[in-house]
């Protein structure tokens, strides 16, 4: 907890005034019992209403007092909790932003929703509860205790036996519900899990009608969660009547030890009374107390989990003085090898090669060859394990990643649109870019084509992921992207996959006549996107196996031959 103790920085006056608040409650609350003890022995023994008005006007006002002051502390207490939920999540928010790629990898998408919304949340309830509760409990048990033993010390002495009993049953409930609780919250995770991944990919899903067997996964989780929750539900189920025949047991025997001590004169009957209450407050109290536990049993493990986010560092690093400007668009790998982290098998192996500036390269190879590995390692997306990979002839570890990323713009394989309209999308590449720059970048990358058709053009609404767009549009708007920021080097991986030969061929020949200065790197699956290519690198099992144009490759490679070929037999079969 004390690690996350700096968010709460902005909302410390609150996290302060809670507290001292719920003092001021408790105390009032303590003072109730013994002015009915005063009515009861005063006010009705010597039968004189006016004190008993006065009293009572006064018990009112503390009542009141102990309200104001309870929902004084109770708002500032949800201001702060709240208030350090937000500003966790706003810092933990920001984390995930500047990962790398890596640590994508070793965190899943549903786990981080999941510390961003569930943990977060409770975060927040628990430090508002244990502002709270772990002020008014043990506060609330110590002023009662010192106004038992100031009524009837001898009386008060029933404590020393009812204060263990309870302290025993609730250790020994907690001991058993911790665990429960635990793995309560690893259950909740593998069914959000299982929401989100199924929630992202339903078109696949109802595609290949695997409605049924998505039910059945999810029913096991769900399944499992309840049954957790059950069995954590009960014990905790058990404690309340358990501490309620502890109370009333000693009440008994208050009633009972007391009633003689009445009879005898030794006590007033009010008195009798407030002591019971006295009991009644030590006793929840205690009860408070291991809710409280309970709470921070739950807090803790939503803690560790953020922490754990908080404390991952991003592998790509910056140097200290980092280089602002890409001279030119050459590109070399020097003895690189490449294993994605936590795995050992290398996925690269000894990679040397060099490009030129504002050269068209090809790229080809069976699916899993490692091609979109190789061109990642460009723009950092992940570092090299060994050997070093330059752009501008300097190693790409020395640039400020921001201006080596504007320079080398990556289309992935996978790419997404995001929610807004097609202008807003083109200008994540430039900010400041004018329609003009953006029909102009959209007409390179064949797109103009359709968008001019929108009645609305580049106001036209681009709904989450670019749903509705085709998945050619789509390739097509993320090209056009890329190509405003004007890089020095862009790199197509795959991205032309869903375009019509024609419209491909067409993009193809931008590349080559109009945007001839950039370095471009073309990963395709089909000869034809690549052919007019100047060289053409042939990947396969994570080595470059031949490179040359598409004549020479037809002569020295077996696996261009083979490729072209089939595709071959495919055009004309
Ligand atoms: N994030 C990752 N973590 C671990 N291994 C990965 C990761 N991405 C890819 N791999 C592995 O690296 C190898 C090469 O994958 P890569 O994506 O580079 O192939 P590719 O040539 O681009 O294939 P495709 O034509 O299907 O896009 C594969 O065996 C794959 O299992
Ligand atoms: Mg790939």
């Amino acid at each position: 907890m004390r690690a996350l103790l700096p968010f709460m920085k902005k909302y410390k006056t609150f996290a302060i005034l809670s507290p001292i608040l719920m003092i001021l409650e408790v105390l009032a609350d303590i003072i109730i019992p013994y002015f009915m003890s005063r009515i009861v022995d005063i006010g009705i023994a010597n039968r004189d209403v006016e004190y008993i008005v006065r009293i009572g006007l006064i018990m009112v006002g503390a009542a009141l007092l102990a309200m104001t002051f309870g929902i004084l502390s109770a708002h500032c207490g949800a201001r702060a909790g709240y208030g350090f939920a937000a500003e966790i999540r706003k810092k933990t928010f920001n984390k995930i932003q500047s990962f790398s790629f890596a640590n994508l990898d070793q965190f899943t998408v549903s786990s981080l929703i999941t510390r961003l919304t569930n943990d977060c949340n409770t975060i927040g309830q628990v430090t508002m509860m244990s502002l709270r509760m772990a002020v008014r409990a043990p506060f609330l048990a110590l002023f009662a205790l010192i106004m038992a033993f100031q009524i009837n010390a001898s009386l008060a002495r029933v404590f020393m036996i009812a204060i263990p009993i309870t302290a025993i049953a609730i250790t020994i409930i907690l001991t058993k519900a911790r665990p429960l609780f635990l793995m309560l919250q690893t259950r909740v995770d593998r069914v959000n899990a299982i929401i989100q991944e199924n929630l992202t990919g339903i078109k696949v899903v109802k595609s290949f009608n695997r409605q049924r067997h998505e039910e059945g996964r999810f029913k096991q989780r769900n399944d499992s969660l309840k049954e957790t929750a059950l069995e954590a539900i009960s014990l905790v189920i058990f404690l309340m009547p358990l501490l309620n025949i502890i109370v009333y047991s000693t009440i008994i025997a208050v009633l009972w030890i007391g009633g003689q001590k009445v009879v005898a004169g030794n006590m007033g009957g009010g008195e009798l009374i407030s002591f019971i209450t006295y009991i009644t407050q030590v006793l929840m109290a205690l009860m408070m107390i291991s809710f409280f536990f309970m709470q921070l049993l739950r807090g803790s493990a939503s803690v560790g989990r953020i922490l754990e986010v908080l404390n991952t560092e991003s592998e790509i690093k910056e140097i200290e003085k980092p280089i602002k400007e890409v001279k030119d668009g050459s590109i070399s790998f020097n003895h690189v090898s490449f294993c994605y982290p936590g795995s050992t098998e290398n996925i690269l192996n000894n990679i040397n090669l060099d490009i030129k500036s504002g050269e068209v390269i090809g790229i080809i190879g069976s699916t899993g060859s490692s091609k979109s590995t190789l061109v990642q390692l460009i723009p950092r997306l992940y570092d090299v394990t060994e050997g070093s990979v330059a752009v501008g002839g300097i190693d790409v570890r020395d640039y400020d990643i921001k201006v080596l990323r504007d320079q080398v713009a990556f289309v992935l394989q996978k790419n997404t649109l995001f929610l807004g309209t097609i202008r807003e999308n083109m200008k994540w590449g430039n900010e400041d870019a004018s329609d003009e720059q953006i029909i102009n970048a959209l007409k390179q990358a064949q797109a103009w084509e359709f968008v001019s058709k929108f009645e609305d053009g580049l106001e036209h609404k681009v709904e989450q992921g670019g749903e509705n767009f085709s998945g050619g549009q789509k390739q097509r708007l993320s090209i056009a992207r890329s190509l405003m920021k004007s890089p020095k080097v862009i790199i197509l991986d795959d991205s032309t996959s869903a375009i019509d030969m024609t419209t491909d061929a067409k993009i193809q020949k931008t590349f080559k006549e109009k945007l001839g200065h950039i370095t471009t790197l073309i990963i395709a699956q089909r000869i034809a996107s690549i052919q007019h290519a100047d060289r053409i690198i042939v990947m396969h099992q994570g080595h470059i196996e031949s490179i040359g144009n598409h004549e020479t490759l037809l002569n020295i490679s077996s696996i261009y031959r083979e490729i072209y070929e089939s595709q071959q037999k495919g055009v004309v079969g």
